[in-house]
């Protein structure tokens, strides 16, 4: 029998991330999201350093891996490019029959999931809330509050993502702020 005294894996409540000997940190910045917001004009214009969301994964066992977990907490800025909200690039998982949770730990937003039909159902996510993400189902979450948007995810190490579908195709609707209400607006493709 051993005991392990050192704490191998931390989520951090003082800055909300997540720390341990496999964790990778990485953020995405307005000049890393080309496209993604629906005003890509106003997007090239801003500050191309200004980060919209930053990730923390915690990768204890190698990705692939048949029955292992990940781990991740995102944290989405509050901020707009014109009126639409900051929000995650979205993705379907590769291996599309996986699913994941989400669940809210500060802020308030949206949890966007489109099904491969296109049609989509949002989830409104604040501290507490827990969000299933079922199999073949594309997801985003967008930042509609008024300080940053704070969530973790759990999800299978053999899921990989798909950007690709979601870059070209894009998510049936976008959140925008209209006189300071969030509002969805339906997208045709
Ligand atoms: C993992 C997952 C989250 C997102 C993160 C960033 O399957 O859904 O950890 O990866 O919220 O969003 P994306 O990956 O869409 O840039
Ligand atoms: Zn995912």
């Amino acid at each position: 029998m051993s005991i392990d005294n050192a704490i191998k894996y931390k989520f951090n409540t003082g800055d909300n991330v997540l720390y341990g000997t496999n964790v990778i940190c990485t953020s995405k910045k307005i000049g890393d999201l080309k496209q993604v917001f629906q005003n890509e004009e106003a997007r090239s214009t801003m500050e191309q350093e200004s980060i919209v969301y930053s990730v923390s994964l915690l990768q204890p066992i190698e990705a692939g891996t048949v029955g292992g977990l990940f781990i991740g907490t995102t944290i989405i800025e509050q901020g707009q490019v014109d009126q639409e909200y900051y929000m995650t690039k979205g993705h379907i998982h590769k291996n599309t029959s996986s699913s994941e949770f989400y669940w809210g730990t500060k802020g308030t937003g949206m949890v966007l999931m489109m099904k491969t039909d296109r049609t989509y159902h949002i989830e409104l996510m604040s501290p507490g809330s827990i969000h299933f993400i079922p199999p073949e189902t594309a997801h985003r979450v967008i930042n509609t509050g008024n300080e940053k948007l704070i969530f973790n995810a759990c999800w299978p190490a053999d899921a990989g993502y798909d950007y690709e579908t979601i870059y070209n195709e894009g998510f049936s609707c976008r959140i925008f702020n209209q006189h300071g209400i969030p509002t969805i607006i339906d997208i045709e493709k």
